[in-house]
């Protein structure tokens, strides 16, 4: 199948770094928010994004302006009714999903594909939501998107094969490394991420050590290129919880149980670099 026209649900941190790589690799995209203000500070931050990589020199002045021509952001879900495919990246809310899906099913042309950058829920429930589970995979990408090249891309029982060679062309076409997954909460990465993170949470609820001593022993120790807990609020801890919430439901092991610290952390609106505090502060926001 031939995508021209690519179609990108949310415009956070996840959506605005999905919809830069695909109008910088020749698509047509267009990106859909909840609101016009959301809609333009998504839209500033990709400008800003392309404008450093023309300071860097790793894109020319021309480049940047031909994604940008490429790139539109909307409110309504209509300007999508003629895309090839759809990556959906809004809040990692079941229900919000459902929504979003049963509209953009009703909507969007019936030959196109749909996909879901979830961190944690199963593709095939949300695929479920559509008319056009055979036309539906997962699509994940990593934080922060325009620099991480994995992405992993999820089959279900019923995804078509066409449908998964597409996508999986699709995410070389990005520039990524695709690599393919079961459809299992959590894919291959955060599977094994997100106990990790979780139990850098316990360990600071232990007093094993301060947040910036256990940063340091994973950065100098293992040579990560970044500790837990500057991950974490790399992120964000509000989706953080939302995932080990999920993962939790699914799997019932403890070690996807949210710690109570995190789970204060985000009543207390500290969600991180999103939200100017975290574990660290970030400045005024
Ligand atoms: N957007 C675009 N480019 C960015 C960026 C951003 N938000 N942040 C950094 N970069 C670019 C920089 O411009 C720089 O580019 P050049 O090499 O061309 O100069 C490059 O990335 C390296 O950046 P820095 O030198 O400023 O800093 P760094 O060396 O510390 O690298 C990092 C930054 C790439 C983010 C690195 O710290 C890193 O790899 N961190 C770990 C990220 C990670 O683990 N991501 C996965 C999160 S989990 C997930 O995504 C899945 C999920 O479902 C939750
Ligand atoms: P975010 O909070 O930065 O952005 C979510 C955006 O979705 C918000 O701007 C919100 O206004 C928008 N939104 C909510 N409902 C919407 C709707 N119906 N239509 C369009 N937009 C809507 O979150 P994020 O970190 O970008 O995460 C988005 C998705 O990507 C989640 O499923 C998350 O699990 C996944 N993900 C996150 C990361 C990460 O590191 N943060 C990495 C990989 C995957």
């Amino acid at each position: 199948m031939k995508i021209r026209k690519v179609g990108v649900l949310g415009c956070g941190l996840m959506g605005s770094g999905i919809a830069e790589v695909a109008a910088r690799a020749g698509y047509e995209t267009v990106v859909r928010e909840v609101s016009q203000e959301i809609v333009d500070k998504g839209l500033q931050k990709i400008q800003g994004s392309l404008g450093k990589a023309v300071e860097k020199g790793k894109l020319d002045a021309a480049e940047r302006d031909a994604a940008l021509g490429r790139l539109s952001g909307v409110v309504g879900l209509d300007a999508l009714a003629d895309c090839d495919v759809v990556i959906e990246a809004i809040v990692e809310s079941l229900e919000e999903k459902r929504k979003t899906f049963s509209a953009l099913d009703e909507v969007v042309k019936g030959e196109a594909i749909f996909a879901s950058n979830t961190s944690s829920l199963t593709i095939t429930q949300l695929a479920m939501f559509t008319r056009r589970p055979d036309q539906f995979f997962g699509m994940h990408f990593f934080n922060p998107v325009p620099v991480m090249k994995l992405v992993e891309v999820v089959r279900t029982l019923l995804t078509s094969e066409e449908t998964f060679d597409t996508a999986f062309e699709l995410a070389r076409s990005f520039g990524k490394e695709p690599i393919a997954c079961r459809d299992n909460s959590g894919f291959v990465v955060n599977r094994l991420l997100v106990p990790y993170l979780l139990d850098a949470v316990r360990a600071l609820e232990e007093g094993v050590a301060s947040a910036e001593d256990i940063d340091k022993g994973m950065q100098l120790g293992c040579g990560y290129p970044m500790g837990p807990f500057t991950l974490l609020d790399f992120v964000g801890l509000d989706t953080t919880y939302y995932i080990a919430n999920i993962m939790f439901e699914e799997y019932r092991e403890k070690r996807f149980a949210p710690p109570p610290l995190l789970k204060q952390m985000v009543q207390a609106g500290r969600l991180g670099r999103k939200s100017g505090r975290g574990f660290y502060e970030y400045g005024k926001k």
